[in-house]
């Protein structure tokens, strides 16, 4: 029995072994073959293969070679393999292709990355069952006349990247199922008529960007009728006056980045039908008033930087997306109703009137950053806004805004996405500033002169889920400064600020924080807490794998580097705590004093380590002898704030204008000198008030206040 059991395997195990040298003699050597019918798929990916093997099975129905020295697609290169539908031939170095070399069983064929740089005539004319070719980023100069004909199954041909420079007249004709003709990336000049000759498919996609297109017969794209898209952006042309004549429908025009001047009344006339138009970026002066009148479908029109000082055009009632920004207009134009989408920013617009938004109740978002009558004026008039009952995203970036522009905002209460007001000169945050919008989702206030911010102005903002400080001149953070947001703060950018000291219960409500950017600030130490009330930095790594699919687009991060970190006696218990806790994932922190530990990063170093020299160590106290407690308007005035403390403290002031500064971050007219003194440089009544110095170490903190009394000089005799 046990014998028999024996024959039976012995007698397998030859046949699969009879069976498997069958196949192998059968795969060309340097080959992989591979058997799933309906298919029989031969590889041969050999780096030292230079001409396509001989011996491949007839049943082969895909044949890939890549990243060869094969140098030449010959005839009789693909004989006698009646079932080969589809050629994967990329990255080898073909430089010829034979005229017959080609099969016409072929339906695909891709050959990108090699170097092919003629396609004689009639070599792709037996594919009568070819549906896709693709040739990128080849060195074919062009496509001559019957190259593309009478390929009645054609879909698609992709040719970018060949350096063309011609597709001679009749370069496509009769391609009637052909809906992506993939031309971008090359160096085509001009567009003739008849370069496509019909029938043509319907609906296609002809994609002509990044080529050098300077010139379009007349009536080149009419053979279409309809097309679905048309992309002509980066090309040269200053005109194109009678180009898309025959054109009946375009579902996207692209004609961005050219060269074009003006656009008369028939630019488009034959055109009934678009919805997208892209004219931004060129260098367009003057748009006749009838232009886009007989576009009555179209929603979406793009003509930003470009050069328009005027704009007196009519508008389909269709449209709902308009870019008008960076051009020189300078009043404001007349729009349709329909626009739910609208920027206008950069434009040297002279004058905005109340309620100049108010036929424009549909806008869900508008851009009015950098708009000259705001600039001058440093604010934005309460009544100009108003009516935009829809309108959920607002910017007013770079608008030279002292203050936020709190009148003008109270009519959002529904802004429930963003406000952007970044690169103005607000120097401070105050309680009334953001007064209803308490649905308000993203704040920016990137690139102000911001330096202090307290919860109170931050109190109406309830839904607030991310806000952006980067790159304004703030030195301290206070205690609890999210509790109003305790359930939506997500993320914080906090980058390039001047950020001196944190407080340990900053996060105590806002415990859901998930995304910190702490990076390039001036910041020593670390209160051991300030990360702790975080559920997800805080808590065990478990927690952390919890919710990996944040909403929107914020990260999970939190980013300490390129502070001056002092790994002293102040770290020792951030470090402890850090230790302790695995929750934090992406916190690295890289310490530049002392000397001895310059580089390391905080996990690297011996608790031990952390030491401060210190005979006495205590919390900060403060002398204030030798201020100036009164000054004449005009004159200066310097507040002393001698502190004694070890380890040594971080000196903060603040004044009654609402500015808090240390000694890196001077605001004009004021100076905090290194030992500590605060210097007005020429006082004006409003400097009057009280000042307070506040002195912190790890140790706790000290608060002297002062007040300062500026008499204006008129009252002198
Ligand atoms: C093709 O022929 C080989 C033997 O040469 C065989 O193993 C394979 O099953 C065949 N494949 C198909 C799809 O007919
Ligand atoms: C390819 O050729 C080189 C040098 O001729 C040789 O060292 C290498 O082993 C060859 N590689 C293969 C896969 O045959
Ligand atoms: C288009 O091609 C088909 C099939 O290849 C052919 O029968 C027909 O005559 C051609 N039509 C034109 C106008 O060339
Ligand atoms: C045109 O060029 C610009 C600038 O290089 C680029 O940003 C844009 O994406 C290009 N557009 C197209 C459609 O190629
Ligand atoms: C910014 O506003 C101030 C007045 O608040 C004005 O003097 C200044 O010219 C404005 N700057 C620009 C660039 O308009
Ligand atoms: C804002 O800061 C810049 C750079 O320090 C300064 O030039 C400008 O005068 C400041 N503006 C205000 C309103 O304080
Ligand atoms: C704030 O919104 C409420 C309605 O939500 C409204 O009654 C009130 O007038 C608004 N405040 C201002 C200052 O417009
Ligand atoms: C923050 O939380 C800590 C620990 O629960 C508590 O001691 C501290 O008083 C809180 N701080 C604030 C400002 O509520
Ligand atoms: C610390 O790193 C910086 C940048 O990598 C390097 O230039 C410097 O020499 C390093 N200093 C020490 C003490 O290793
Ligand atoms: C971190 O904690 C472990 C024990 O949990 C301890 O062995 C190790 O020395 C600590 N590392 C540092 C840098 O203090
Ligand atoms: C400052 O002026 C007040 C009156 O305005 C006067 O009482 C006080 O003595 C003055 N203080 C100093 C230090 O000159
Ligand atoms: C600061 O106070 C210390 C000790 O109280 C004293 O020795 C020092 O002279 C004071 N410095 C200044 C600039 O007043």
């Amino acid at each position: 029995m046990a014998s028999l059991i024996t024959k039976q395997l012995f007698l397998v195990i030859v046949m699969t072994c009879l069976l498997e040298c069958f196949l192998c003699a059968d795969c060309p050597q340097s080959c992989s073959c591979v058997s799933s019918p309906p298919y029989f798929t031969v590889t041969c990916n050999s780096p030292n293969l230079t001409s396509v093997p001989s011996g491949v099975p007839r049943n082969c129905t895909g044949f890939v070679i890549r990243g060869t020295k094969v140098s030449a697609l010959r005839n009789g290169d693909l004989a006698g393999l009646p079932n080969l539908n589809t050629i994967y031939f990329d990255n080898n170095q073909i430089f010829t292709v034979e005229v017959d070399a080609f099969v016409p069983s072929l339906t695909y064929i891709e050959m990108v990355q090699n170097e092919i740089s003629a396609l004689p005539a009639g070599v792709f004319g037996r594919l009568k069952k070819l549906t896709s070719l693709d040739m990128r980023w080849n060195r074919i100069k062009s496509i001559p006349k019957g190259c593309i004909k009478d390929l009645p199954l054609l879909q698609v041909v992709y040719l970018e990247g060949n350096g063309l420079e011609s597709i001679e007249v009749g370069a496509f004709s009769n391609t009637s199922k052909l809906t992506v003709i993939s031309l971008e990336d090359n160096s085509i000049t001009e567009i003739r008529k008849g370069a496509f000759l019909g029938p043509q498919a319907k609906m296609a996609n002809v994609g002509l960007a990044r080529n050098a297109i300077s010139h379009i017969d007349e009536g080149a794209f009419a053979v279409f009728g309809n097309l679905g898209g048309l992309g002509l952006a980066n090309n040269s042309l200053k005109s194109v006056e009678g180009a898309f004549s025959g054109l009946k429908a375009v579902g996207g025009l692209d004609l961005s980045y050219n060269k074009l001047q003006s656009l008369s009344d028939a630019a488009f006339s034959g055109i009934t039908e678009m919805s997208t138009l892209n004219l931004a970026f060129n260098e367009i002066e003057v748009i006749f008033g009838k232009t886009f009148a007989s576009l009555s479908t179209l929603t979406v029109l793009g003509l930003q930087s470009n050069k328009l000082a005027s704009f007196d055009v009519v508008l389909p009632n269709t449209l709902t997306t308009l870019e008008l920004q960076n051009n020189l207009l300078t009043s404001f134009p007349n729009l349709p109703t329909s626009l739910t989408y609208l920027d206008i920013s950069s434009n040297p617009i002279e004058f905005m009137a109340d309620k100049q938004f108010a036929k424009l109740g549909s806008l869900t978002t508008l851009c009015l950053s950098n708009i000259r009558y705001f600039r001058q004026k440093g604010t934005i008039d309460a009544g100009i806004l108003q009516g935009l009952s829809q309108l959920t995203t607002l910017k007013l970036a770079s608008n030279n805004l002292t203050q936020v522009p709190s009148s003008a905002l109270q009519h959002f209460p529904q802004m429930s996405e963003t406000l952007d007001l970044s690169d103005n000169q607000i120097t401070s945050l105050h309680p009334g500033d953001f007064t209803n919008l308490s649905n308000l989702y993203i704040l920016i206030l990137k690139g102000n002169n911001i330096t202090s911010v307290s919860p109170d102005a931050l109190k109406p903002l309830k839904g607030l889920f991310s806000l952006d400080l980067s790159h304004n001149p703030i030195v301290y953070l206070g205690p609890d400064l999210f509790k109003w947001q305790s359930q939506s703060m997500y993320e914080v950018k906090l980058e390039g600020t001047k950020l001196r000291l944190i407080d340990g219960d900053i996060f105590n409500s806002s415990t859901g924080m998930k995304s910190l950017f702490f990076e390039n600030n001036d910041m020593r130490y670390l209160p051991w807490n300030v990360f702790n009330p975080l559920t997800y930095y805080g808590e065990t790594l478990s927690f952390i794998f919890r919710d990996l699919s944040p909403v929107g687009d914020p990260q999970e991060a939190l980013d300490l580097e390129s502070n001056p970190w002092l790994c002293d006696c102040q770290m020792y218990e951030y470090a402890r705590w850090q230790n302790s806790t695995q929750g934090i994932v992406a916190a690295s922190l890289t310490c530049q004093d002392p000397p001895e530990l310059r580089n390391k990063t905080l996990r690297e170093i011996p608790l031990e380590q952390f030491k401060c020299i210190c005979s006495h160590f205590s919390t900060p106290s403060i002398d204030t002898t030798g201020s100036d407690a009164n000054a004449t308007s005009g004159q200066g005035a310097v507040l002393k704030c001698n502190v004694t403390a070890c380890p040594e403290a971080v000196i903060l002031w603040s004044t009654p204008r609402g500015i808090t500064l240390a000694n890196n971050s001077p605001h004009p007219g004021l100076e905090v000198l290194d030992d500590g003194s605060l210097v007005i440089v020429e006082t004006v009544p409003a400097d009057t008030g009280t000042y307070s110095c506040m002195a912190a170490n790890y140790l706790g903190q000290t608060t002297a206040y002062l007040r300062l009394e500026v008499i204006p000089s008129s009252r002198l005799p």
